[in-house]
């Protein structure tokens, strides 16, 4: 796919990897860009700086109501959605020591919205005979976010999610892909840092922290060849083979980085 004349929409528009796809699609020649944010304020500063092609809108992904409802507003714009981005995503620092809420949150703007946006976009676009979904998971998703409990288990199931929605409907013209950066500088992560988090530490030791705008680049060469697994740090799958192969080892390798850190 490329983004020509494309109707897309991002979730957690506002934010890092949000904001710079934004931007980049509408570079790219996209005729419509929803900038969708729980901050309906950020999300309006990044529409305005995209420029026309952009407009914003308020949502929280964890509503289905509010996202059927900017599906159904979109599709009445524009007459159609192209691609859906769900990016809006979430941490919790902690372990199982995160209390239920924390858990919820995780699993609610992580991965059930992903369905949401799924049952929301399906209908139209299976109808049209395709369309694209991308789900901004994370390196969490295929191996392990240290210090992070709920998102590493929450952003396996999101790229659960999303193979399952690829194998699923594929055939029908649906194209899936699942975006999986390891650091990438944003809010997100230099809080982490800021707090002096584990897991914020383990991602800068472990490889380069990306701009937002070096994952961009990557979503336009992985939307380019629609492959389902866009990988903006190379190295993650080569790290995703070993910890196939030998899990333990993979496993002790982690702990000794960690043990580095604490030390
Ligand atoms: N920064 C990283 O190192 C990194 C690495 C891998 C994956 N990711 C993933 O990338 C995605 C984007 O994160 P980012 O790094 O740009 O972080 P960010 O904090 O800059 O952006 C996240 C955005 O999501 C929005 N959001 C949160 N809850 C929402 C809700 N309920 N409804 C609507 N919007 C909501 C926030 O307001 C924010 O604008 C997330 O899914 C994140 O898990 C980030």
């Amino acid at each position: 796919m490329n983004l020509t004349d494309r109707v897309v929409v991002i979730t957690g528009g506002a934010g890092g990897i949000g904001s710079a796809l934004a931007r980049r699609f509408a570079a790219e020649g996209a005729a419509a860009v929803v900038v969708a944010d729980l901050d309906a304020d950020a999300a309006r500063a990044v529409a305005d700086g995209v420029g026309p092609v952009a407009h914003a809108a308020a949502l929280d992904v964890t509503d289905e109501e509010q996202v059927r409802a900017l599906v159904a507003d979109t599709e009445r714009r524009y007459g159609r959605i192209d691609l859906f981005c769900a990016n809006a995503g979430v941490t919790t620092s902690g372990g199982v020591e995160v209390d239920d809420a924390g858990w919820d949150r995780a699993w609610r703007v992580n991965v059930l919205s992903h369905v949401y946006a799924a049952r929301a976009v399906l209908p139209a676009m299976l109808a049209r005979g395709g369309g694209y979904l991308l789900h901004t998971c994370s390196a969490a998703g295929v191996l392990t976010a240290v210090g992070d409990a709920a998102y590493t288990t929450t952003k396996h199931a999101a790229v659960g999610f999303a193979e399952w929605l690829s194998v699923t409907y594929r055939d029908q013209g649906l194209r899936v892909s699942a975006l999986c950066p390891q650091g990438v500088d944003t809010p997100m992560l230099a809080e982490g840092l800021a707090a002096g988090h584990l897991g914020a530490r383990v991602i800068a030791a472990s490889g380069a922290v990306l701009s937002p705008d070096q994952v961009a680049d990557s979503v336009i060469v992985g939307l380019a060849e629609e492959r389902f697994l866009i990988l903006p740090h190379p190295e993650v799958a080569a790290y995703a083979l070993r910890r196939a192969e030998d899990p333990d080892g993979w496993q002790a390798g982690l702990r000794k980085l960690v043990r580095r850190l604490r030390a």
